[in-house]
């Protein structure tokens, strides 16, 4: 009976035009949000823009309050005012004075060392105010910890001993990346949270999940047949992620100087973006099953022993340069950073996934700070023909390229080689585009606007599973210890508006590729 109605279904989906996975219809109920580190760079750039823009949309409940916590010794009104001039000054968001007026009422603040007691004794009491019930009296309240990976511990500790993770509240905690700082910190970690609340309650967050276009790969890959038959070691020569920032570093010199690169980038968003382009299908679109299968990808990562770093790995840092026909101070010149530091600002490097599908393929990755220009990309290198039919000329064909554009611009391309017209053997490289903007006449909705809302809604499928954290650290903690060991002594090894380190073109040259993305 199951079988024959799910028929039915293809049978009907065949005829539509868009095929939907069944939504569970969501009424959002009153919540409480708790910012911890309210102040801080994410707090204003990205996670109140992406509130600010739910509640534009009308996508949050009548009740709702966002309660910042913060060292800085500031009124409520002080609060609004500064989170206004940061909405105002956010290319995220388009400001109107009458949605703020509705919107500031929502938002209140608490000032209080987040290392003392105290804090937590006027949070249980502002809670008792401030919390709504929802229609079943439930008292949602979600921790949100916007804070320096270090401060996470203690604050979860004080949140527990003052009886506000489990019991008459009914709370979620998100946690940002990095997670720990290595396998063995984030272990205890994990043991702290899992001590205070249950894995249901727990939600830890890599914004690059949330962008649109990076889940579409799940949904790119499993309802196209023609490239799942090709997506394997037979057919696919390489693989190339490279996540490039034209930016520096702000004014998180205390955060980066302890992360770099590895930690901040490599860890997490370019492992997330592998287990999504080498998993395999899952059993089914369940938050778990999806997360299952990434695992499978990061336990099969090859590990990379010491001696292979060098061979496999670059590191960089940049130097003063330019970008946008404007100069730029090297990483030791900027705010906060020492004049000798050693802290990688850009990676390359070479990972393989031992397993059927994937075996002997590379994966090369790239990133880096102050690059010459932001972009987001996954292309994916096929073979070449096994025979080469046209003249000398095409000895060197274009590879058949796919390119997955995350960011800025948001696209899918197919790259093929077409005959020029009227010239003898001529093939010219062309690409069939798919450009979201284009076809849907909207941009993709902004990262942190979605988990937040799936955080609210209890969905899980976007946010990373510890299991995951565990053996991502584990691919790479060997190459940090290996850098931290014997940091380089050629830094700054690459000027700021640049593609990085000469050495990482020369990863690729030495095994006959070149970057594709520049
Ligand atoms: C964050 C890193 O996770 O991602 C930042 O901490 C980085 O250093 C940012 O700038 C990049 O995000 P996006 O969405 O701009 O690619």
């Amino acid at each position: 009976m199951v079988q024959k109605s799910r028929l039915d279904d293809v049978a009907v989906t065949k005829y539509l035009q868009t095929c939907d996975i069944p939504v569970e219809e969501f009424k959002m109920e009153p919540f409480t949000l708790v910012i911890f580190g309210g102040t801080g760079d994410l707090s204003r750039k990205k996670l109140l823009p992406a509130l600010y823009h739910l509640s534009q949309k009308n996508e949050l409940p009548e009740h709702f309050s966002i309660l910042s916590l913060g060292g800085s010794q500031l009124e409520e009104e002080q609060y609004r005012a500064l989170i206004e001039r940061a909405l105002r000054g956010s290319e995220e968001v388009c400001f109107s004075e009458e949605k703020w007026a509705g919107f500031r009422r929502h938002l209140f603040y608490l000032s209080g060392n987040l290392e003392e007691e105290g804090t937590y004794q006027r949070l249980c009491s502002r809670l008792d105010q401030m919390v709504v019930p929802t229609q079943e009296g439930r008292k949602d309240v979600v921790y949100y910890m916007a804070l320096p990976p270090q401060t996470t511990p203690t604050v979860v500790n004080l949140l527990h001993g003052h009886g506000l993770c489990r019991g008459p509240l009914d709370t979620k905690i998100i946690v940002e990346k990095p997670f720990g700082k290595d396998l063995s910190s984030a272990a205890q970690l994990n043991r702290l949270l899992t001590g205070a609340f249950d894995e249901r309650q727990i939600y830890r967050i890599d914004h690059y999940l949330g962008k649109e276009t990076v889940q579409n790969i799940i949904f790119f890959r499993f309802s196209n047949s023609i490239f799942e038959q090709i997506w394997n070691h037979r057919y696919i020569d390489n693989v190339q992620i490279t996540v490039a920032e034209d930016m520096g570093i702000d004014s998180r010199a205390r955060f980066y100087e302890q992360a770099g690169v590895i930690r901040d980038i490599v860890q997490n968003h370019i492992l997330q973006l592998i287990g999504l382009i080498a998993m395999e299908p899952p059993v089914g679109f369940e938050a778990d099953f999806i997360r299952d299968e990434k695992t499978k990808v990061f336990r099969s990562l090859h590990p990379m022993r010491e001696e292979k770093v060098d061979r496999f790995t670059v590191i960089g840092q940049y130097g003063p340069g330019k970008i946008n026909g404007k100069e730029v101070p090297g990483y030791r010149q900027e705010k906060g950073i020492s004049t000798d530091s050693n802290t990688a600002t850009f990676f390359a490097g070479a990972f393989y996934i031992a397993n059927w599908r994937w075996a002997g393929v590379p994966f090369y990755v790239r990133t880096g700070k102050r690059m010459t220009r932001r972009i987001t990309e996954i292309a994916i290198q096929f073979d070449q023909p096994p025979l080469k039919l046209f003249g000398r000329t095409c000895d060197v064909l274009e590879p058949n390229l796919l390119l997955l554009t995350i960011q800025p611009e948001e696209k899918i391309s197919l790259r093929f080689g077409v005959k020029v017209p009227r010239m003898a053997n001529q093939i010219y490289p062309i690409d069939m585009k798919f450009s979201y903007q284009e076809t849907f006449q909207a941009p993709p909705s902004p990262a942190y606007e979605r988990l937040v809302l799936d955080c609210l809604k209890g969905d899980l499928t976007l946010f990373v599973r510890q299991d995951q954290i565990e053996a991502m650290w584990e691919a790479v903690d060997p190459i940090i210890s290996c850098w931290e060991n014997q940091p380089p002594k050629n830094f700054p090894n690459y000027a700021a508006g640049t593609w990085g380190p000469a050495e990482a073109s020369q990863l690729l040259e030495q095994e006959g590729r070149r970057w594709i993305t520049d």
